[in-house]
């Protein structure tokens, strides 16, 4: 049992007759501190823990029923939890528009978007929080998430800030329902909408319940958009309606959009004394005009931003020197905007041709973990060379007696596994294969080691492959520059996107 400082990493075979009551933890006997990492494989057959002693926390005795407040809901615990992973204040908060501003639509390739995500994962994703602010409901944001590479955010903002969400788990923010209801009343909504022939409904998944939206023809806009108004207000309504792409009406609460849900959360997040250092809105249509009329807030309105959004900003920004509008599209907007307004790193890894050669000061086990996977594409798409220094030098981080647990369950060592790369060299040489990092989480568990958890994915023409990643990495005896020897990997299956045959992951 290897001994990390005060803690252990236990990796017990367990007996299969206990793997499929393992398999969920839910079924957990143990309690599992709120930081603490556990490994649950699909077939319940290994089980990683890390356990750590408590010398400093005596047994507390419970204070008595009577005097306990009440328990939190569980949504409540679920926001809690994604409003307390970061310890202190977020360095930068992006909140960003999908369609048109994070995902290039016109770009097959998806390379700004992978090239954010290379920078976000390497750089910010341990100390900031990425917000997700979109017009589409939760099936069209999901449908999304399965076409393109996405990262995971940390908060959700859907159906134009209609609907804030936290967390993998996507918890609704309740008190933000409550909120909007006010003033509310979407029968009164659609009746009069239907007296408009201008106006077409929208498919059924995007009508929300704070939220009716339909197309209308650019030229008829406005006048609709006046009339409507009128005849709402008449009706006792207090409404925003809101035009975006050339196309899109939505009618929502006077209270709701992109902006009143950002402000929502900038408030939740003082509260808590936790206001982000920065905030970067992004965005490239009308209905990202008022995420950029927060105060205090960074914006970059994207080079392909359309003429709605870019009127809105001659009318109401044009002499706010913290929005910029960018010269390069989408993704690639966001990162010149990092850089243009000094908000953190801005070269993305996957800018940068010589991997090995980048001047760390200090150990970064997030970088590290991001390197690696993308050495690992450029590899097998052969665009670096086919040499065994690259393996040698492989070779030297990973440590002798290393293990990989791959996700089929067979233990390997690691120096084996690099062995393995000599037969992928080029095998996705001129196909769109891609691998990328999501929520690269190192934690620090001794004075020279940390445990990396991060999903790894891996895109080969249609088919996806995913893997939940622990990694043990450990600075003992190196020297910045040779780089965070690779202790112990340890992969499962992420849901559903396990593939048939599992001979092809390497790594
Ligand atoms: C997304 C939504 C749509 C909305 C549009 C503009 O495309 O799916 O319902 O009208 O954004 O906000
Ligand atoms: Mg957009």
């Amino acid at each position: 049992m290897p001994r990390i400082g005060s803690q252990y990493l236990l990796q017990p075979i367990i007996n299969n007759c206990l793997g499929p009551k393992l398999a969920r933890p839910s079924s957990f006997p143990l309690p599992l501190s709120p930081s603490g990492s556990g490994s649950y494989p699909p077939g319940g057959e290994r089980l990683i823990l890390l356990l750590r002693t408590h010398p400093s926390s005596p047994i507390r005795p419970i204070a008595s029923a009577a005097s306990l407040p009440p328990p939190p809901t569980p949504n409540e615990v679920h926001i809690k939890v994604t409003m307390d992973r970061l310890a202190d204040a977020a360095h930068l908060m992006i909140v960003s528009d999908l369609d048109h501003t994070m995902v290039d639509h016109h770009d097959p390739e998806n390379m700004s978007l992978l090239r954010f995500n290379a920078l976000w994962e390497a750089n910010y994703r341990d100390n900031s929080l990425l917000v997700f602010s979109t017009g589409r409901s939760p099936t069209l944001y999901k449908e999304l998430r399965k076409e393109k590479p996405m990262l995971t955010p940390d908060i959700t903002i859907m159906s134009v800030g209609t609907e804030i969400t936290y967390g993998n788990a996507m918890v609704p923010d309740d008190g933000w329902v409550e909120f909007l209801n006010q003033k509310w009343d979407r029968k009164i909504v659609t009746e009069e909408t239907s007296k408009f022939p201008e106006l077409t409904l929208q498919s059924h998944t995007e009508q929300r319940p704070h939220k009716v939206s339909f197309y209308v023809q650019k030229d008829k806009a406005q006048d609709v958009i006046k009339a409507l108004a009128a005849r709402l207000e008449e009706r006792g309504l207090d409404v925003k309606i809101i035009y975006s792409g050339g196309m899109d009406l939505d009618i929502l609460p006077q209270g709701a959009g992109k902006g009143q849900a950002l402000a929502y959360l900038l408030k939740k997040f003082k509260a808590e004394g936790k206001s982000p250092n920065n905030t970067l809105v992004c965005g490239d249509s009308g209905n990202d005009a008022e995420l950029f009329s927060i105060p205090e807030v960074y914006g970059v309105m994207v080079s392909n931003a359309q003429e709605e959004l870019l009127q809105w900003h001659a009318a109401n920004a044009k002499d706010n020197s913290k929005i910029i509008h960018a010269t390069e599209r989408c993704a690639a907007g966001i990162i010149q905007a990092i850089g243009h307004f000094n908000l953190g790193p801005s070269v993305s890894p996957r800018d940068v041709t010589d991997l090995s050669d980048s001047k760390l000061e200090d150990f970064d086990p997030a970088y590290e973990v991001v390197k690696f996977n993308l050495f690992f594409e450029r590899w097998r798409r052969a665009e670096v060379e086919k040499s065994e220094l690259y393996l040698a030098n492989m070779k030297a981080v990973c440590c002798p007696s290393g293990v990989l647990v791959h996700p089929s369950g067979i233990e390997k060592l690691l120096g084996d596994c690099v062995n393995a790369f000599r037969t992928c060299y080029g095998d996705q040489q001129g196909k769109s294969y891609r691998v990328w990092v999501d929520q690269v989480l190192p934690t620090q568990v001794g004075s020279d080691s940390w445990l990396v958890k991060y999903k790894k994915w891996e895109l080969s023409g249609e088919k996806q492959k995913g893997c939940l990643t622990t990694v043990l990495l450990s600075s003992k005896g190196v020297s910045v520059p040779e780089g965070l020897t690779w202790v112990h990997v340890h992969q499962t299956w992420l849901d559903g996107a396990g593939p048939t045959d599992d001979s092809s992951w390497f790594f």
